[in-house]
């Protein structure tokens, strides 16, 4: 039996409706959350990306104070931006797309947010409220997942659960968040050091996988009526396309989708919910800054 296919693009529609809903309803108090991206150079990538978030903010209703600066802005630039932007109180969430150029050290850049604008949930006050099961903002793309694996009626609670890489974007947020009690799951990451990565899969309940390389799982390494989350984004060539090339994910779908009980398919699985997570926690900052400030 063929898997059931979790459509992100619906769940993520739903997300935004929902956020545009309550935007709304700060509006009509005078706030008007308002998210400014940053993003440095044109890798073709993260312009894309970053299109996108920027159109979801649009129909949202949220006001957008994004900054485009060119590949050879330096690193103080990016910095003294930041800080006219946590300083700006119009402002309420702040992103700064990776990667960014080889002579910007990304750590530097990311803790310079104010954490109560840290959209990404990059900063480190963020990462160890996620730690210590505090709340503070949750990075997009694990939560996201925790959103899809939800409304798909997928169970955590108890659930073998292997998350493949251990980024700091991905991997690593999206094990502590499977771990917290809510969502009660027993958590392994495997990453590049892992030794016979398919006795691991074969094992897993839910299979996370987000390695950076197309065709890393395969039907034969994934348990029969396991729900698989597909992190991936790969660009290859495909000349049938205007645009030259056409995206795949991490997991080898076709053979996958076979064995599998759930599967999110490239496009229109993780990535939407990205984007929707990011309006989510726009909204939220707003919220939460307009609150403190007596709003
Ligand atoms: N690059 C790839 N994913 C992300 C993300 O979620 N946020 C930012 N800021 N950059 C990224």
């Amino acid at each position: 039996m063929s898997a059931i296919v979790i459509d992100g693009k619906a769940v993520a529609e739903e997300v935004k409706a929902d956020v545009a809903k309550k935007v709304e309803g700060l509006k009509s108090r005078g706030i008007v959350p308002c998210l400014a991206v940053i993003l440095v150079g044109e890798n073709p990538a993260s312009v894309s990306y970053v299109t996108g978030k920027r159109k979801a903010l649009a129909a949202a209703g949220m006001a957008d104070k994004s900054v485009l600066l060119p590949e050879t802005a330096t690193e103080q630039q990016v910095l003294d931006l930041i800080h006219e932007l946590n300083e700006d109180s119009s402002v309420h969430g702040i992103l700064v797309q990776l990667p960014l150029p080889k002579h910007i050290d990304e750590k530097k850049v990311t803790n310079a947010i104010s954490p109560e604008k840290d959209v990404d949930g990059f900063h480190p006050v963020n990462v160890g409220k996620l730690l210590s099961g505090e709340k503070g903002f949750l990075p997009c793309t694990p939560h996201g997942i925790a959103v899809l694996l939800k409304k798909a009626g997928v169970a955590t609670d108890g659930a073998n659960t292997v998350v493949i890489g251990r980024s700091n974007i991905v991997g690593k947020p999206m094990a502590l968040l499977l771990l917290r009690r809510e969502y009660n799951a027993t958590v392994t990451v495997c990453h590049t050091g892992t030794k016979n990565l398919a006795e691991y899969t074969k094992k897993a309940d839910i299979l996370i996988v987000a390695s950076g390389h197309p065709h890393t799982v395969t039907a034969d390494m994934v348990k029969s009526g396991a729900a698989v989350i597909d992190v991936g984004v790969n660009r290859i060539p495909d000349s049938s396309k205007k645009s030259g090339f056409r995206l795949i994910g991490d997991v080898d779908y076709d053979s996958v989708k076979e064995v599998a009980g759930y599967i999110t398919p490239v496009p229109g699985g993780v990535g939407p919910m990205t984007i929707a997570m990011l309006i989510y926690n726009t909204l939220e900052a707003a919220e939460n800054i307009s609150l403190a400030e007596g709003k």
